[in-house]
């Protein structure tokens, strides 16, 4: 069964608890967190406040993508804060693999993100360390976009890899996840769907979770 994560980064800000007691309440799996500075992508999004609020607050795990350059310096803050899962970006990491073992050293689960022009290639030689790949289907920065499509024909190669190597790894897909299209991503071998505004634009957020989940 695949996992769906509502998007924090789309939430009310002003009613931050509302929302993270409705993702508690919902069908959804994990919290994703999204963490931008402003110099690996063009926003800022927010930090350890908020972090310690989802922690006190949010009964299901912290998945959270750093978009973040020099990552390496805030993994321990990070685990401290309460993530369950830390994905960092493959461009933002000098020694990816250096970075998975920090983050695997602390009991966290290491997700390594790829951006929509990095080829599935590039993680040949870590897939067997890595607990999930993120596969970027927008250009990181923004919540909202569209997706795109050569993200299918991306997911299949991966699952290739994965089985080739026999390794473990979720594939998780993050931007333009929509009610049209992730039964295909499901169907190509996505494990874990990212949804910020098809859950928090839609007038009943916790049913569009529901519809997320289910099989078609
Ligand atoms: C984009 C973030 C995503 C974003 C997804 O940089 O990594 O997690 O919140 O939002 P939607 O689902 O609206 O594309
Ligand atoms: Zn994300």
């Amino acid at each position: 069964m695949h996992l769906v994560a509502p998007s924090v980064l789309s939430a009310d800000f002003g009613n931050l608890k509302a929302d993270i007691e409705m993702i508690n309440n919902s069908s959804a799996d994990w919290f994703h967190v999204d963490v931008m500075d402003g110099v690996f992508v063009p926003n800022i999004s927010f930090g350890f406040p908020v972090m310690k609020t989802l922690h006190k607050l949010a009964k299901k795990p912290l998945d959270v993508h750093l978009m973040i350059v020099d990552p390496d310096r805030y993994v321990q803050a990070f685990k401290d804060v309460g993530a369950e899962i830390l994905t960092v970006h493959y461009e933002a990491c000098t020694h990816l693999h250096r970075s998975i073992q920090n983050i695997k050293n602390t009991g966290m689960k290491a997700g390594v993100a790829i951006n929509p022009h990095t080829p599935i290639s590039v993680l040949e030689d870590t897939i067997s360390e890595i607990d999930l790949v993120c596969l970027m289907s927008v250009n990181p920065g923004f919540g909202g976009q569209k997706f795109i499509e050569n993200t299918y024909f991306k997911i299949e190669k991966l699952k290739q890899l994965i089985t080739s190597k026999n390794a473990k790894t979720l594939i998780e897909i993050d931007g333009g996840v929509d009610l049209n299209n992730y039964t295909k991503l499901i169907k190509c071998g996505a494990d874990v769907l990212v949804a910020g505004n098809t859950v928090f634009s839609a007038s009943d957020p916790s049913t569009a979770i529901s519809s997320l989940k289910k099989i078609q």
